[in-house]
């Protein structure tokens, strides 16, 4: 799993792993957050793999130490970096992510605060399979989360959280089993 902050997703993975899959490694790019400590906690290996100053160079970096793990996928939650194509090379169809937006609408790095300023009423979680594109791949799950006339970037997070800790486990769970097949920009779940 590639982190960067308060990793409330990786524990809600770390919480339903064991039977359908396991975390090999977390890596984070940067040092002494929260995701650390959850990792280190369950006794999951950790990195950090610090930004060289190129996304080719980062993302070489990421890949190998997934490979060196000897994971399957790479689940980003979270991670406040962009991976070149050579993880969507070394994982194909194996790179996931989520996004507190119903994509296609507010994708990039503040989308509760961008769905709160555009005045919509209903937003949402978006689990999708990465591609060459920021939040943009195929989507496995969606699932709408309406906004209160009086909501904050704040609560409204923590609804989405809610929701978020539900579906991405429930995702990895699909990949793992092998049920999530894509179709162009489509995902056929069986
Ligand atoms: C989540 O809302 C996720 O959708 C977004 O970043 C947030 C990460 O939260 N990509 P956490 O670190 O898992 O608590």
């Amino acid at each position: 799993m590639l982190v960067s902050g308060s990793g409330t997703n990786l524990q809600a993975l770390i919480d339903r792993s064991g039977q359908d899959y396991t975390i090999g490694l977390v890596i984070s790019d940067r040092p002494a957050v929260r995701a650390i400590e959850r990792a280190a906690h369950a006794f999951i290996p950790w990195e950090i793999v610090e930004w060289p100053g190129d996304r080719g160079g980062f993302t070489r970096d990421v890949c190998d130490a997934a490979d060196r793990a000897e994971v399957e996928a790479l689940v980003l939650a979270g991670f406040m970096r962009i991976l070149g194509a050579e993880a969507l090379e070394r994982f194909p169809s194996r790179v996931l992510n989520i996004h507190p937006s119903l994509l296609p609408a507010f994708p990039g790095r503040t989308p509760v605060a961008d769905t709160l300023d555009h005045g919509v009423r209903v937003a949402g979680v978006t689990v999708h399979f990465v591609d060459e594109r920021v939040d943009h791949g195929p989507i496995i799950s969606q699932e709408a989360v309406g906004v209160d006339p009086d909501d904050t970037a704040f609560s409204l997070h923590q609804r989405l959280h809610e929701v978020e800790h539900r579906l991405y486990p429930e995702a990895v769970t699909a990949l793992a089993r092998g049920r999530l097949r894509i179709d162009g920009r489509k995902v056929i779940w069986s």
